[in-house]
């Protein structure tokens, strides 16, 4: 249930292992190109993969579902609210739908990212409906963890944990992805698996709220953060990532809130780091403001200003939840549009962006602000005529 960046790729991994496999989506135009062969998501690889599984007949889309012996849902899972209250509207959508099929014997898997206690609730909802199912059925939750752009590898190499709701329901889900999985299978309950999937995306934001709060703190004591950082990990026992203009994505930057949103007084650094991480995009913002305030006071006339990049991480093209994104939206609103070149190489256009070529920003710019560390950005040599603010260290000496 779900064709989406994780719900397809699994849907062709298990197929090309043997599985037959009907892959479902709500959406129409997803369903259509999916059977005619044409992947609708960016994944090094799949094309191949998904050719060659339609051909062969073992995976097949369909806009409903039908009757099978195990059900995945891999539907979104966002926030909705001022409070970031986790939405689990899609899961308990994309359950109903199931819930007419089910028989005895079914597996029934969540594998969206999801807030503690859901695979509960999606139990109770099951057995509310089809309460001669009650011990009939087996139901667990096994989290998602690849990284997109190496999706292949890392849905048969990468460790998972599989939590069932009792034992039994474990190990069935565990028999279905050794299909498949060749990295180990880890059994643990529901609860356990739901909270370390957010865990994980937690861990990773409070890190980087380190480096960041790191950063604010050297550019007021005027030491650079980059050498401070690279002296600081030489101990055996530290390890501190690098700071940058944010975090951005939709995983990192979305999975602490399904803790903070629950556990409100228990989760006071984590709802801390969300909060580091965001200032850190909105004080990239005034420092870019302020810059170009001091140019237009000092030259008598506006700056032509270059933004380095949109895209959440380095060298991909994805966009979602983007500091970087964010950043260039909040100096166009404030400077009326004033000469703002907006560069990222790992897209062709934008529907809100006029994009400019990397060189030729740099080239024409006054303020040269490098907000994603893209590798060819590497490659531009420092030029002291310019002002110029490096968020993410492509100058780091
Ligand atoms: N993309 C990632 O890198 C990643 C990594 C780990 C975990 N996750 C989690 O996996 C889940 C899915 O993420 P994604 O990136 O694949 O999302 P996505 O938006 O790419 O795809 C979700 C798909 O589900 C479909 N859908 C929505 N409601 C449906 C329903 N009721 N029945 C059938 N289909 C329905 C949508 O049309 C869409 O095609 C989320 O919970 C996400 O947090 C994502």
């Amino acid at each position: 249930m779900g064709l989406g960046y994780i719900g397809l790729p699994t849907a062709i991994i298990a197929a090309k292992h043997g599985v037959q496999i009907i892959g479902v989506d709500i959406n129409p135009q997803v369903v259509e190109k999916t059977n005619q062969g044409q992947l609708h998501i960016v994944e090094p690889g799949m094309q191949e993969l998904l050719q060659e599984v339609i051909t062969n007949g073992q995976l097949k889309a369909s806009t409903t579902p039908e009757v099978s012996d195990a059900y995945f849902i891999v539907v979104p899972t966002p926030f909705k609210g001022g409070n970031h209250e986790p939405d689990i509207s899609y899961v308990e959508a994309a359950t109903r739908s199931v819930i007419p099929y089910l028989k005895e014997g079914d597996l029934y898997v969540i594998e969206s990212t999801s807030p503690v206690g859901t695979t509960d609730k999606m139990a109770k909802l099951i057995f509310e409906l089809r309460p001669e199912l009650q011990d009939k059925i087996y139901i667990a939750y096994c989290p998602e963890r690849v990284l997109p752009g190496n999706v292949i590898y890392e849905l048969v190499h990468n460790d998972r944990v599989i939590g069932g709701m009792n034992e039994v329901s474990t190990e069935k889900a565990i028999t279905f992805y050794r299909h498949f999985v060749q990295g180990t299978l880890h059994r643990t309950n529901c609860k356990t698996a739901e909270m370390c999937k957010l865990t994980e995306n937690s861990s990773r934001d409070v890190q980087i709220a380190f480096a960041n709060e790191l950063s604010l703190i050297c550019d007021k004591a005027d030491i650079n953060v980059w050498e401070l950082i690279n002296l600081a990990n030489k101990h055996p026992r530290v390890n501190i990532l690098q700071p940058g203009c944010g975090v951005g994505g939709h995983c990192i930057a979305v999975d602490p809130y399904f803790i903070t949103a629950e556990f409100p007084m228990e989760s006071k650094l984590i709802a801390t780091a969300r909060e580091i991480n965001n200032y850190k995009s909105f004080w990239c913002a005034e420092k870019i403001q302020n810059a170009m305030l001091r140019f237009e006071l000092e030259h008598h006339h506006k700056p032509v200003v270059a933004m380095m990049g949109l895209a959440f991480k380095p060298d991909i093209d994805d966009l979602r939840e983007a500091p970087a994104k964010y950043i260039t939206t909040r100096v166009m609103q404030s400077c009326n549009n004033a000469d703002i070149l907006v560069v990222e190489p790992n897209i062709k256009e934008h529907k809100v962006f006029k994009l400019t070529d990397y060189k030729e920003a740099y080239e024409q710019a006054d303020i040269v602000v490098f907000l994603v560390a893209h590798t060819p950005f590497k490659s531009l040599p420092y030029n002291n005529s310019k002002i110029i603010l490096d968020f993410c260290g492509i100058y780091k000496k």
